[in-house]
């Protein structure tokens, strides 16, 4: 999938409906209409794959009747977008656990990801009962089970093979983040793709997330490709000159190529629970 990877913290949907005087739960309802406006935009900004973050693993703990509001959106909005995405090239997936959701929402789940298997335009992914942290220890505990010598290998190899096996734990093939978008104001990760946001350019808006639409995706990617993002390096002084730092950057793979490709013989006879199977 071509394209940058965005991601987005959809925070704000409480505090939008509470000043209306209003549920929660119809903050989430508006903030699920959101969602349709910012998938719809996605493609056409150049982004290819989106990460959404609709239910963290701590969310667990909010109050069962607004944890059964956002489980039931979930499946509705599966249901209701999945014919949308199939003729929009949008392929779905979720990301995080499954075994803690209800039977007929993972059966959505399946039925959405096997429709839209095909979509090319858009990947969009869904993080629910989702936690960065534990996909980092699932990845960890994978490569402490890879046969010994693996982790003898350079620095630089076994954080590209780690990479992979965070991104297994999640979903395969998913790339490093390029932005990572929050609204609602605050400013913190709040345990979503903390691996995979190494180098993400980070954009903090006050906007809630119920009001947040295509022109403010497009600002935020405006904004992202106005960054100069030097990934440790420095700012080449004359301005160009070998390609600068989107050259050295892409030679930084080729260096670490065939350390890497020995890690992955390594860890790939490995059998760890996946992401959906923790
Ligand atoms: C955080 O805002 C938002 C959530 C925990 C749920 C996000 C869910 C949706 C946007 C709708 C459903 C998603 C999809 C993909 C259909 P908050 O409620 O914590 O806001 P607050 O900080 O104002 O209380």
């Amino acid at each position: 999938m071509s394209g940058l990877h965005a991601a987005i913290i959809m925070d704000g949907n409480g505090r939008w409906a509470v000043a209306r005087g209003r549920s929660r739960t119809a903050g989430h309802l508006a903030g699920a209409d959101a969602v349709r406006r910012t998938v719809e935009a996605a493609p056409g900004l150049g982004i290819g794959i989106l990460t959404l973050y609709a239910f963290s693993s701590d969310n667990w703990r909010r109050p069962p009747e607004e944890v059964g509001a956002l489980m039931r959106l979930l499946r509705r909005y599966l249901m209701a977008e999945t014919g949308r995405c199939v003729e929009n090239g949008v392929r779905v997936q979720v990301i995080g656990r499954r075994d803690r959701l209800a039977g007929a929402l993972v059966r959505e789940i399946e039925s959405a990801e096997r429709a839209t298997a095909r979509g090319e335009k858009l990947w969009l992914r869904i993080a629910v009962d989702y936690s960065a942290r534990d996909a980092i220890v699932r990845a960890a505990r994978r490569l402490a089970a890879a046969p010994a010598g693996a982790d003898a290998e350079s620095d630089a190899g076994s954080r590209e093979v780690f990479s992979r096996l965070v991104a297994e734990c999640s979903e395969p093939h998913a790339q490093d983040l390029d932005l990572l978008i929050r609204t609602g104001g605050e400013k913190r990760l709040s345990d979503f793709l903390l691996w995979e946001a190494a180098y993400a350019e980070l954009i903090f808006t006050d906007r809630m997330w119920p009001d947040f639409g295509a022109a403010d995706l497009e600002d935020a990617v405006r904004e992202f490709r106005h960054r100069e993002r030097r990934f440790g390096m420095v700012a080449p002084a004359n301005g160009g000159g070998g390609g600068g730092i989107a050259a050295a950057v892409g030679q930084i793979p080729r260096d670490i190529r065939s350390a890497t490709a020995r890690l992955k013989r390594a860890v790939s006879g490995s059998s760890v629970p996946s992401a959906s199977n923790p």
